[in-house]
């Protein structure tokens, strides 16, 4: 690991499922302890593009770089043991299992010292989940649920947070709680890459965006000039 690498650097990363390409030469970089939003409207690509950066779908071209290391291309256990966490769109928990399990299964690639380490520390950032341990997932409010998503990634002890549309579902109070975790997550060295339909959550919780059309990156900029530009919402509007 090259500690003056960006966290990520995303270079020309063209993915697709059989015939169909659904990222088209894709570059972004994400630097160390940033706030990175990946915005756009429903179909634009954002979820296949961080499954791709997961290791869940193999890009046909292209590089993907953890502070420096080349990881695309390889198995998804592997990129999640080489630092980078995936809070998946839709939660995807198993409803029948209990919080406590669903922090084990994230846990299981630590050493049990710092398995411990970080169950702690997930108590102390979410503590609806430490009085909820043995309920099951399916009976957890929607915003504790997108918690516990979180809390299962951070226990794979990530550098990189990529996550997915957290928002959904979520009224706005809920939704401000879980981007409040982010100033804490940046000071423990998470990088965090945000995928987000709604332009002003996710301008509002990120350093800077960009905004993707039809599996390309069309737009790129620091947020606070991006939430002044007309031209993303013409993005949105397909003008
Ligand atoms: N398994 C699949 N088979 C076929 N097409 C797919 C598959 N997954 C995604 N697509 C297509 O790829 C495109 C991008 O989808 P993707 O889910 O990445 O978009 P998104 O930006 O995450 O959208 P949303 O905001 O709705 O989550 C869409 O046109 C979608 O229909
Ligand atoms: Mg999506």
């Amino acid at each position: 690991m090259n500690k003056d690498a960006p966290a990520l650097v995303v270079e020309d990363a063209t993915a697709g499922i059989g015939p169909l390409t659904i990222l088209d030469g894709v570059s972004l970089e994400l630097g160390s302890r940033e706030v990175v939003a990946v915005l756009g409207a429903n179909g634009a690509g954002k979820t296949t593009l961080l499954r791709t950066i997961a290791g869940l779908l193999p890009p046909r071209r292209g590089s993907i770089r953890l502070f420096g290391e080349p990881i695309e291309g390889r198995p998804a256990h592997e990129i999640t043991r080489a630092g980078i966490g995936h809070v998946p769109s839709g939660r995807e928990l198993f409803p029948r299992l209990s919080v406590a399990d669903h922090l084990e299964l994230g846990g299981r690639l630590s050493s049990p010292a710092r398995r411990v380490e970080l169950r702690q520390r997930m108590l102390e950032m979410f503590p609806a989940l430490g009085q909820r341990l043995g309920q099951r997932a399916g009976t957890l409010s929607g915003g504790e649920q997108q918690m516990l998503a979180i809390a299962r990634a951070l226990m794979t002890d990530p550098r990189v947070l990529l996550l997915d549309e957290p928002s959904t579902g979520l009224a706005p109070k809920i939704v401000l709680s879980v981007f409040q975790t982010f100033p804490l997550l940046r000071k423990q060295g998470v990088s965090i890459l945000l995928a987000e339909q709604s332009l002003t959550l996710g301008l509002s919780a990120a350093d800077r965006a960009y905004v993707m059309d039809q599996g390309r990156i069309v737009l790129s900029g620091n947020a606070a000039a991006l939430a002044e530009d007309h031209r993303v919402v013409d993005t949105y509007l397909g003008r």
